[in-house]
């Protein structure tokens, strides 16, 4: 299982002299006191006690390894902040600890990764330092709960947070500045007491202010230490907020509603509490998280999870899973782009030195604990149900990973037309996609052993799920070419499905880029200005025929047309068998996604993703 600690906090080893440099007073300062040891100072005054790890990447990625984590994403720490320094002061600061962090993850062998600090008192200012740093390879930002008394509803950082989802930005929200701490002189009491009271202040302000209703799904956001007190504060918010108007604020549903749209780091340290926190927000909004190398921190970082009695799903979830969401890392697949770590020296793969297995490295044990029936008890053929639709969903999931990898060979045809590699690689790859879509139309029958009685067993307990729900079979249709933004509506829910579908639509089709492959090759003319549709309709097609004409000439590319055509007809073929096992099982009964069901589904067989292959083959006989 892939260990990812998304809330850790560094030092670097010096900085400059902050007080002096500004003339102010009290800034922090770090005082070395012996070998790997030193003491953050604010002023005169004693703040806390660190160690190597602070500064150190051998250190860290030592103690990673002892501890099984394969990634750290760091971040300052609040003391840090400057939020009520002047913005000149603060700015600077900010982007001195920012570029120290890059720093230090530079020789993190691809295994650290760091999240920003910006001046928040000043929103303009830290816009700029967000998409400064998010340019220069940081995964997000640390932001602290409040800026003196503006909560996280105040509209400057509402429209903060709005940058942050538009430039894909994970956000951690941690809490500072512990509010009344004249009552809480001794025993640590800010941060036992007051931090938490501090993160429930700050997520009950987003929610009741209904700036969730307005900011995007896309936002990705994160609250430091479970969320402090708020998930088991969550039944007295819900209960006044039905029962008392004033209570209410400006959000148009009850609390509980928001749940989906932040995550909590794990930072509870008792088991008893990581349970209540998985079970009052679901194991999918729970990070690993651990403030090594703090006092306060995890001793071993992720043992908490690890030992815990959560299952090997939710574990692997809760250690990995989420935070890839979170951070929007593509781990494993080559996504190209400054935050993907997997074509990085290290990546995860090299993490903890656990002996590879066939078990482990296809990580079986969590695969089989995937399958989990509605029905109760469990209807026999509900797993057929399940582990079948799981299987389509990994070929989908091969199927985009190949198709993209087409996109890439096509446009390096692009950039190089004289070069037939790429051409002859993109067929290869589209062979495998069309191998792949035959048994995608084939596995349907496995699923008509059902019988219809045994489906309407436990159909109802499936509402309102839908195939209209398949976040990959969307990818696929728009990657191909079929963009319809109508279709993400029903992603709504899944707000990390609906950003990916997002980029989709905005991302070259296929279609696209293979025609602009012929466009670079000199077989089809640039667009003619004012020509309606239908006519460049008939340049593409002619395009396509000039092709199959010089057969000798364009054998390579006649490959590739020719494995579309197949892929095309083979999609098609799937909606067909579609259609037919949903006549056999539910007959022409609604779908539980709402629509007419068989004969909504007999509209999609129209839909071509290369109508100009079928074309070019009416004009071949003109
Ligand atoms: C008992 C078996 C099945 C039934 C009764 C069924 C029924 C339906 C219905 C009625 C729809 C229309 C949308 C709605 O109102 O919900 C639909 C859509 C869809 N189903 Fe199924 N389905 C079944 C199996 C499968 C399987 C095995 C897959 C494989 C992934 C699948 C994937 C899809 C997809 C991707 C859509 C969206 C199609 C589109 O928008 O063009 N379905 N299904």
């Amino acid at each position: 299982m892939q260990a990812i600690d998304i809330h850790n906090h560094f030092f670097p080893r010096s900085w400059p002299d902050f007080a002096q440099r500004f003339g102010t007073p009290n800034w922090p300062w770090i005082k070395h006191t012996g070998a790997g040891k030193a003491d953050i100072m604010v002023g005169d005054r004693f703040f806390r006690h660190i160690y190597s790890a602070c500064w150190d990447p051998e250190v860290r990625l030592l103690e990673m390894d002892r501890d099984g984590v394969d990634m750290q994403v760091i971040s300052a720490t609040p003391v840090l902040f400057a939020y009520e320094r002047p913005l000149e002061h603060a700015l600077e600061s900010a982007q001195l600890f920012n570029d120290a962090a890059l720093e230090l993850c530079s020789h993190g062998k691809g295994r650290l990764k760091s999240l920003c600090q910006v001046p928040l008192q000043d929103i303009d200012a830290a816009c700029k330092e967000l998409s400064r740093c998010m340019r220069a390879g940081h995964l997000g930002v640390q932001i602290g709960n409040h800026v003196a008394a503006k909560n996280l509803d105040d509209p400057g950082i509402v429209t903060f947070l709005h940058h942050c989802a538009d430039e894909g930005a994970a956000v951690l929200v941690h809490p500072w500045d512990m509010m009344g701490q004249q009552r809480m002189p001794n025993y640590m009491m800010p941060w036992t007491v007051g931090m938490p009271a501090e993160t429930q202040l700050s997520l009950v302000a987003l929610i009741l202010s209904g700036a969730f209703d307005r900011l995007p799904s896309t936002l990705r956001i994160c609250f430091a230490h479970g969320g402090g007190s708020f998930s088991f504060l969550l039944g007295r918010l819900e209960n006044a907020w039905h029962r008392h108007p004033v209570a209410r604020g400006a959000c148009q549903f009850p609390p509980r509603h928001y749940l989906n749209r932040f995550y909590v780091d794990s930072v509870v340290f008792d088991e008893p509490t990581l349970q209540f926190l998985v079970c009052a927000m679901s194991a999918e909004r729970v990070l690993l998280g651990s403030d090594y190398p703090f006092p306060l921190g995890e001793e071993h970082v992720s043992a908490l999870i690890r030992e815990s009695h959560l299952s090997g799903r939710e574990k692997a979830q809760l250690l990995g899973g989420n935070a890839k969401q979170f951070l929007s890392l593509e781990l494993g697949a080559d996504a190209g782009g400054s935050n993907d770590v997997s074509t990085q020296e290290g990546g995860l793969s090299t993490g903890h030195s656990e002996q590879l297995s066939y078990s482990s490295y296809l990580e079986v044990a969590e695969l089989l604990d995937l399958q989990h029936p509605q029905s109760s008890p469990p209807h026999h053929d509900e797993l057929l149900f399940i582990i079948v639709h799981q299987t389509y969903e990994l070929w989908f999931k091969e199927l985009l990973h190949d198709l993209d990898a087409v996109v890439a060979n096509l446009q390096r045809a692009s950039a190089n037309p004289e070069s037939r590699d790429e051409v002859y690689e993109a067929a290869r790859l589209l062979r495998r996609c069309t191998e792949i879509t035959r048994v995608l139309v084939e596995q349907f029958t496995i699923l008509e052993t059902m019988l219809p009685t045994h489906f309407l067993a436990f159909r109802d307990k499936l509402e309102p799920a839908s195939g209209f729900q398949s976040e990959q079979f969307r990818e696929l249709e728009f990657l191909c070419g079929l963009k319809d933004a109508k279709m993400l509506a029903y992603h709504k829910p899944t707000p990390e499905a609906h950003r990916r579908l997002e980029r989709r639509l905005r991302e070259p089709s296929l279609h696209q880029v293979f025609f602009e492959a012929l466009r670079a090759m000199g077989t089809l003319p640039a667009p003619e200005p004012g020509a309606s549709e239908e006519q460049e309709f008939e340049t593409r097609s002619r395009a396509i025929l000039s092709l199959y004409k010089n057969e000798q000439h364009y054998r390579y590319w006649i490959d590739v047309c020719e494995r579309l055509t197949e892929f095309d007809e083979l999609v098609v073929s799937w909606r067909l068998r579609h259609i037919q096992l949903v006549e056999r099982i539910i007959g022409i009964r609604m779908g539980t996604g709402g629509s007419a069901g068989a004969s909504y589904l007999q509209h999609t067989l129209d839909k071509k993703f290369f109508p100009e292959l079928w074309e070019a083959r009416t004009l071949l006989t003109e």
